[in-house]
């Protein structure tokens, strides 16, 4: 899919353009209109609409990565909708393709459109990003420092030259020959004194006056669906600003494959994507500085971790081989690249340190999470598990680290679920089923689908209760054990050999079908569930550690954050520990980042970690698919229910 067809973004409150007073069309260009933003777009016919929608700033969800298969990208074409492709209308109801419901990434845009985006097809504001990292406190020593200097004047008893002064108060700096270039006139011009931006032992640049209180950093989490960024006082240490964002880049697709698979499949697909990064970081910086109140020009360094395909994107490095076998990664140690050169709007002499990585699937964000966790420094073993499309795992025991990642797919992120859909508005969040069902739904809406963490509830308590089996099987009313509540029995629906399970009845609903549990939605988050649960056994088996010998599992990220740990348990995902040894720890990417930025020594210590830490990669591992079939049967039991 190209963006080149697609000319011109116009919001409808932005200013007025030329081709804003000319109607619904321009020459050969179409005018497309998006609901409920306004925002309106002009796109050369045969535009994709998902392609017009990305470039008019509203994102819609692409899961499928616009293959027509998920049916998540769905949008309402007001008025005149197009004839439906053959993907919408076997994807959507007919009842839907006849109200104008189209699939945006199957529908091409042959004449002027006015588009009503339903809030569960978009990346909202309300989607729940973990912004928190738990906090820790950290000796401030960043490599980005200040020296305020006064040099003595030459004279002809000394007539040293400038940098051989400069030296003899800064010691064995290094200058780069553009720094050179404006040396000497910089300290003829300030009376021979200023402030030293120092990087380590490298100028970075001279300032004017006494500048010592004043540079900043951004620590980043650069996620595949979140970016969060933090502004920190690099003298001081003190966080200034919280800002975060959707990744704009989930319009090429949710998941890394579908973002390497554009990279593979256009010329331009690489520029794109991380022009698209650069563009959200330069947004994130915005945001960030006017909290602060203070200037783009202060920030002087940019810490970031990712997994391997962003960091490797925002480097414009291609990350093509990290979607075939072997599965190669570009680099190990950290990148330090120039800000300017990236294209973000800080200072022009800042730096960008991107986090190492430990192999394909384990990247920059996992090392984060390390350091975060000090996982090298505990005395009894420690599983690290950061779930997310790919579930990222660490065990630490003693000295030993071990990490690896298991392909969970995307169904904890509601994608493959026939009616899961993002932690946004309208999406149920937490499922209680007792005599009856209890749902909690993310904003003051009707539920619109589920997302993760209440497929992982339903799927717990309806074990629990004994409506489905081990094997995953939801069992129809007439194979029900005895004792089932007849609310709960009167909630089955048996069509053939399929029965679901009634979440929301369709009174309740946002549109006009029952929110239900379906039984393919248990098969896949068994493949989820399974596939992490195989990884961890894996992984424990290697080092030699018993799963009651677990002392903490650390629980990272979003998703990690928001899930009750209980019901996780419940379906095998986590060890059968007591839930007291279970501990979420918050964006521990972003902690990660933080600690680096803020000190020299745990940039040391982030590079120790990642030489430590040997990777285990699971597709060569023999065992694994015995491992992972037999994690496709959910526990017999729990060996408690700890409060969440
Ligand atoms: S169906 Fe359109 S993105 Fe999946």
């Amino acid at each position: 899919m190209s963006m080149e067809n697609a000319h011109l973004c116009l919001d409808a409150g932005c200013a007025i353009n030329a081709r804003t007073l000319g109607g619904d069309m321009h020459g050969h260009e179409i005018k497309v209109t998006f609901q409920p933003s306004g925002r309106s777009v002009y796109v050369l016919p045969g535009t994709v609409l998902l392609e017009a929608a990305g470039r008019a700033g509203v994102i819609l969800q692409t899961p499928c990565g616009g293959k027509g298969t998920c049916g998540k990208c769905r949008v309402r074409l007001v008025d005149t909708p197009p004839v439906p492709s053959a993907a919408s209308v076997g994807i959507l109801s007919p009842k839907q393709v006849e109200e104008g419901y189209r699939l945006a990434c199957c529908t091409p845009v042959d004449a002027p459109l006015v588009v009503d985006v339903p809030a569960e097809s978009t990346f909202e504001s309300q989607q729940q990003i973990l912004t928190d990292d738990s906090g820790a406190d950290v000796e401030v020593s960043p490599l980005v420092h200040k020296r305020r200097f006064e040099l003595p004047l030459p004279s002809s008893e000394d007539p040293r030259a400038d940098l051989v002064r400069l030296r003899a108060i800064l010691g064995d700096i290094d200058v780069s020959p553009e720094l050179m270039r404006l040396m000497s006139a910089f300290l003829r011009a300030n009376e021979w004194k200023g402030t030293a931006v120092l990087s380590n032992n490298h100028l970075v640049a001279l300032e004017a006056g006494d500048t010592t209180d004043d540079g900043y950093g951004v620590a980043v989490d650069l996620g595949s669906t979140t970016v969060v960024g933090k502004l920190f006082d690099l003298v001081s240490g003190r966080e200034c600003g919280v800002a975060s964002a959707i990744n704009p880049q989930v319009t090429f697709g949710d998941d890394v494959i579908s973002r390497i698979m554009h990279v593979r499949e256009n010329d331009d697909g690489l520029a794109a994507l991380q022009a698209s990064a650069v563009e959200c970081l330069n947004t994130i910086v915005d945001d960030l500085v006017s909290q602060a109140g203070i200037r783009a020009d202060e920030v002087y360094e940019i810490v970031l971790a990712g997994n391997s395909t962003m960091q490797q994107i925002l480097c414009g490095y291609d990350p093509s081989a990290l979607g075939e076998v072997p599965f190669v990664q570009a680099f190990e140690q950290a990148q330090i690249l120039s800000a300017s050169d990236l294209g973000l709007k800080v200072n022009d002499a800042a730096e960008v340190y991107v986090f190492p990585q430990i192999g394909s699937f384990v990247g920059g964000d996992t090392v984060a999470g390390i350091v975060a966790a000090r996982l090298d420094r505990w005395d009894k073993p420690v599983l690290f598990v950061d779930i997310g499309t790919n579930g990222e795992i660490v065990l630490a025991n003693g000295d030993q680290l071990l990490a690896t990642s298991t392909a969970a797919g995307p169904a904890f992120e509601g994608a493959r679920i026939r009616q899961g859909m993002r932690a946004t508005a309208g999406a149920i969040e937490k499922v209680i089923i007792r005599e009856d069902v209890d749902i909690n739904v993310i904003g003051d809406a009707p539920p619109a689908g589920l997302c993760g963490t209440a497929l992982i509830d339903a799927a717990a308590d309806l074990l629990r209760t004994g409506i489905i089996d081990e094997t995953g099987r939801i069992l129809p009313a007439d194979e029900l054990p005895a004792g089932i509540p007849e609310a709960l029995q009167s909630r089955l629906i048996t069509e053939g050999n399929e029965t679901r399970f009634v979440l929301a009845p369709a009174e309740d609903a946002a549109g006009d079908e029952a929110i239900c549990l379906w039984q393919k939605d248990v098969r896949e988050l068994q493949l989820a569930s399974g596939a992490v649960r195989a990884g961890i056994q894996i992984m424990l088996q290697r080092a030699g550690v018993e799963p009651d010998a677990i002392h903490r599992v650390l629980l990272a990220g979003a998703f990690g954050n928001f899930i009750r740990r209980s019901n996780a348990r419940r379906i095998g995902l986590l060890p059968q520990i007591p839930g007291d040894r279970i501990r979420f720890i918050g964006n521990a990417a972003s902690l990660g980042a933080k600690l680096v930025l803020l000190s020299d020594r745990e940039r040391a210590y982030a590079a120790q970690l990642q030489e430590q830490t040997e990777h285990i990669d699971l597709s060569l591992d023999p065992e694994f698919q015995m491992a992972f079939g037999m994690a496709m049967i959910f526990p017999t039991s729990d060996i408690d229910a700890c409060e969440d």
